[in-house]
């Protein structure tokens, strides 16, 4: 391990990607202090060997006082509101709570000192990519204000590096998938839209079917195709990208975080069906507004970067992983 200098703030720990990068970063032997407002987090999703500040990230005088307290040496940020549909009903929520209070986040870390920032960036920023696999050079053309809101926290961290003493990372995910495989954590959101989440919600009887959103794509059998990562893959690449940016504080990054390849949603169902040696009823439903029919990360960057390598990359892994937490989430009764 890189020698840091401080503890790991990590925002929106106690929510699904962020308890995942919270036990990855302390089973790699950081110390983690989490900052989250518990809205849509859990404290229980919170590992107990990090300290939970149940507070705003634009809480400019908490987030000052626990950067001090605690000798925060870096940020990991993933608190934000991530729901695609709701951001273009309520476009001025996503600017507030990503846009905004990114931009206090990132003035806090520079008037307290904090040398380094990862940021959870979107695929969402790329709108829909003319080709796949996408390269982080294609453009940018979000065509949703959450990606927009993301790609605006992109621009500010990209600036702020160029002026003041801090590097970043800001980490492009595709489609978050799979739960902790030691069962620590995993995708608790009451009413989630993901695909994987809702497959395994149907295959424990939590559902009744699965609704397959357009069979009319151009793709292989019709249905949209997109590079499921592994949450915990991904936990684990900003710990590699946390090391590279202490390594190198003259460097920043932005990174695709995928597998570089692609599934269709049946074939995710047929996962799921194979996984549990059941057959969940698909429904064929229209297109969801704003769809792109496939998209694939070129992860060529990120493999170069980072001491990163896949580990649970197949898709029945992160099915069988997703499915395990799903059923814990029953005998916990949630
Ligand atoms: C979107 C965002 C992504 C964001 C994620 C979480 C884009 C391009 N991507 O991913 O950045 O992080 O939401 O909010 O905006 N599907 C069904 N039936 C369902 C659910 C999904 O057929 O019940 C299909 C979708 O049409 C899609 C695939 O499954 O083809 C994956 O959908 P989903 O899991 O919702 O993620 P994205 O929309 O790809």
């Amino acid at each position: 391990m890189a020698k840091l200098g401080g503890k790991v703030m990590v925002t929106g720990g106690a929510g699904y990607i962020g308890s995942h990068a919270v036990l990855a970063l302390l089973d790699a032997g950081y110390e983690v202090v989490v900052v989250d407002n518990l809205v849509t987090g859990f404290d229980w999703a919170v590992d107990p060997r990090a300290t939970l500040v149940e507070a705003n990230v634009a809480d400019d005088e908490r987030v000052r006082a626990t950067i001090r307290d605690h000798g925060v040496a870096a940020i990991v940020h993933f608190a934000g509101s991530v729901v695609v549909p709701e951001s273009v009903t309520d476009p001025l929520k996503y600017y507030r709570n990503n846009t905004a209070a990114t931009r206090s986040l990132i003035e806090s870390a520079v008037s307290e000192g904090v040398r380094h920032f990862i940021f959870s960036s979107t695929a969402a920023t790329y709108g829909t990519p003319a080709k796949v696999p996408v390269q982080e050079g294609d453009p940018t053309v979000p065509i949703n204000p959450y990606g927009m809101s993301k790609l605006m926290s992109e621009a500010m961290l990209r600036d702020v590096a160029a002026a003041h003493p801090m590097n970043f990372a800001a980490l492009r995910y595709f489609n978050v998938a799979g739960a902790d495989p030691k069962g620590r954590s995993g995708q608790s959101t009451v009413g989630a839209t993901h695909l994987i989440k809702i497959a395994v919600e149907a295959a424990t009887g939590k559902r009744d079917s699965v609704a397959i959103f357009g069979t009319d794509f151009d793709t292989a059998d019709g249905t949209g195709v997109r590079d499921y990562i592994h949450v915990s893959d991904l936990a684990a690449a900003h710990v590699a990208a946390l090391a590279v940016l202490v390594a190198r504080p003259a460097d920043s990054h932005i990174l695709n975080a995928g597998y570089g390849r692609g599934f269709s949603v049946n074939q995710v169902l047929d996962a799921v069906d194979r996984v549990t040696n059941q057959t969940i009823e698909r429904r064929y439903a229209g297109r969801r507004a704003g769809d792109p029919a496939e998209l694939i990360a070129d992860n060529s960057a990120i493999l170069a970067t980072l001491d990163w390598r896949p580990e649970r990359d197949r898709l029945d892994t992160i099915v069988e992983d997703a499915l395990a937490w799903e059923r814990k989430l029953g005998e916990m009764g949630r």
